[in-house]
């Protein structure tokens, strides 16, 4: 149901100080995310295997978690490393009592977890380039309502944005003309190769200087859009993380580099917020035609990156079960549209 063997955003780093746990559903499975003493993050399967009680349940000092029934403790690799009711002569090999562990990441200030049990270095979290490692000037995180598939469709869906994203200082339905962009294949999905933004794209204005941008589209669901301002960089990542079957949570990330853009979070924040509400109030409504298991189209180009995810979705998934290459199936192209 959900590709495996790859990195998923788990929440943003900040959400969670040295010493501090919380659960998550992920990918229809319950984790325990921790960030120990030293500051380093670990994600364990957020269930005990004495009773099953979830171990967020229990209470995490910064080293060990302890599980609130029968005070089982575990250590960051899952495994036991006490029962208190065992008597001195009762001896247990607790080496083999464990939960699973899940490899672990922050990267630029973001946790992510691997699902799966290939080898999680073969490719690792994405990293955004020209930020350095600088902690995330803004971060927003929405729930749609829809499995992961419409809701990473949407986000990459080019002709949406004059009607869903209409407004006075972005799009209108006037401002709708022919765009022409130049794409080509990644490791993991594919790239709109660097270009100068769409001209009526106001609020790209604000941010002065020679502009160029560049996309990028990665499986399982994590979109890179890359945007060069003179010497200064403004870089976005949305990540989609299916929490349930019927449950993706959208996480936005916005780094930048100009010192000026700092200040103006507080002004920038809502409108991101409504761009992501938008995008959400969209799926809800789709969500009451999808009820009814209808047939669906996907057209020429406006719809071709949609279709290039399903084949790189499919291709994923074959490569896992025969334990062959990926084969990507995007080749170098340019797509059309009016939007
Ligand atoms: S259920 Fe966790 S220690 Fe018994
Ligand atoms: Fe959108």
């Amino acid at each position: 149901m959900f590709l495996r063997n790859l990195w998923y955003f788990a929440l943003s780093g900040a959400q969670l100080k040295p010493g501090a746990m919380t659960r998550k559903i992920m990918l229809d499975e319950p984790l325990l995310i921790a960030r120990d003493a030293d500051g380093i993050p670990f994600a364990l399967r957020d269930i005990c295997p004495h009773r099953g009680i979830p171990l967020t349940d229990g209470n995490f000092d910064g080293r060990e978690v302890e599980c609130c029934y029968h005070g089982w403790r575990f250590n960051r690799e899952g495994c036991c490393t006490e029962i208190p009711s065992l008597v001195a002569d009762q001896k247990l090999n607790l080496d083999r009592i464990r939960t699973q562990s899940y490899p672990c990441r922050e990267v630029q200030g973001n946790i992510w977890v691997f699902f799966g049990d290939g080898d999680e270095n073969e490719n690792p979290p994405p990293v955004l380039p020209g930020i350095g490692d600088r902690a995330p000037g803004m971060s927003e995180s929405i729930l749609f309502p829809s499995p992961i598939d419409h809701a990473v469709v949407g986000l990459m869906d080019p002709a949406h944005g004059p009607y869903v994203h209409r407004s006075w200082w972005w799009r209108s339905k006037r401002s709708i003309h022919e765009k022409s962009k130049k794409f080509g294949p990644t490791p993991l999905g594919f790239a709109m190769l660097r270009h100068p933004p769409s001209s009526n794209s106001a609020a790209y204005k604000l941010l002065g200087g020679e502009m160029t941008t560049e996309i990028r589209f990665q499986l399982p669901g994590v979109r890179i859009e890359h945007i060069e301002a003179g010497a200064h960089v403004v870089c976005g990542l949305t990540a989609v993380t299916p929490l349930t079957e019927g449950e993706t949570e959208i996480n936005h990330i916005i780094y930048w580099t100009q010192p000026w853009l700092t200040p103006l979070k507080p002004l920038l924040r809502p409108f991101i917020r409504m761009f992501l509400e938008q995008d959400r109030d969209v799926v809800i409504k789709q969500q009451e035609g999808l009820r009814y298991d209808p047939n669906l189209m996907l057209i020429n180009d406006a719809d071709v990156q949609a279709k290039w995810y399903y084949q790189l979705k499919r291709n994923w998934e074959k490569a896992q079960q025969d334990g062959t290459a990926f084969d990507n199936p995007v080749t170098a192209r340019e797509l059309r549209w009016r939007s």
